[in-house]
């Protein structure tokens, strides 16, 4: 197991392992939540090591979170970053954030939903009503006009990746503030890093504004690729679904700029 940094650390202390582990050995009323982390940790391939190289590997999680949990490290599975940092890890750490205030006035966190092996990433701006009380984005009329989008590029909502610039609703629908923005930011790093997209298209202007950190309109946005992240991925702009409702009359823009992240994905294939 490699020696782990300042981020690494975080990682562990924000998802609670050592209390989990403590739980875990001495309270059955906790089992199924430690059941759960268990679950998600075998999602990851990085996990059919677990078992084999407990004993092995005890020694350098010890030290990571001794003293308080020592008396649970006896037989400690290897808990490599890789394998904490899956997208259920992190929808697990967005479901119990509280970095800004709208955890106070959410129903339910929206991580976002999506595979793994996506090439395609739409971003959104917030949830709405029916998100916040569903946890899952794009789920109102928007939604369906989203998905409608994405079926008209050949793919369905379960081969692409869903989510929003915030996981949490704002009150009324607010505008998200820039903090809120920047406290969320490095979940959506996360699930890039991740799920490793071809392209992201950003739906709407508050969406495009956040991610390229710009106040320039939208209508001067659409029509490039720009870049987003730590990995520069290509980012196209759209128009917001919900606009889209309201405003039929740009569909075939919005249209143009699907062609135009279908562009980036397929070159970005031909080279490979
Ligand atoms: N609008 C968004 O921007 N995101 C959602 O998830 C739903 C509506």
């Amino acid at each position: 197991m490699p020696d782990l940094d300042y981020r690494q650390l975080e990682i562990l202390d924000k998802m609670g392992i050592d209390i989990w582990r403590l739980r875990h050995r001495q309270s059955g009323e906790n089992a199924a939540q430690a059941d759960n982390l268990a679950d998600n940790l075998a999602d990851n391939p990085a996990d059919d090591r677990i078992d084999d190289d407990a004993e092995a590997d005890s020694k350098s999680v010890e030290q990571l979170i001794e003293p308080k949990s020592a008396i649970a490290l006896e037989r400690q599975p290897e808990l490599t970053v890789d394998a904490l940092n899956t997208l259920d890890n992190v929808a697990m750490e967005i479901n119990r954030c509280q970095r800004c205030q709208l955890h106070a006035t959410r129903i339910k966190a929206v991580p976002g939903v999506g595979s793994l092996q996506a090439q395609w990433m739409f971003i959104g701006e917030a949830p709405g009503q029916n998100e916040d009380q569903q946890g899952l984005p794009f789920v109102g009329r928007a939604g369906q006009l989203l998905d409608a989008m994405i079926a008209a590029l050949r793919m369905q909502r379960s081969g692409v990746f869903i989510a929003n610039v915030i996981k949490c609703r704002p009150p009324a629908n607010r505008d998200p503030v820039p903090e809120e923005i920047a406290e969320c930011e490095p979940y959506l790093h996360r699930q890039l890093a991740l799920v490793k997209p071809k392209v992201i298209v950003a739906l709407g202007r508050i969406s495009a504004q956040a991610l390229l950190k710009t106040s320039e309109s939208l209508g001067s946005l659409r029509g490039k690729v720009h870049q987003y992240g730590p990995s520069n991925t290509p980012l196209v702009i759209t128009y917001h679904p919900a606009y889209l409702l309201r405003s039929p009359q740009q569909k075939s823009k919005s249209w143009e700029d699907l062609l135009l992240a279908k562009s980036v994905v397929d070159s970005i294939l031909h080279e490979n």
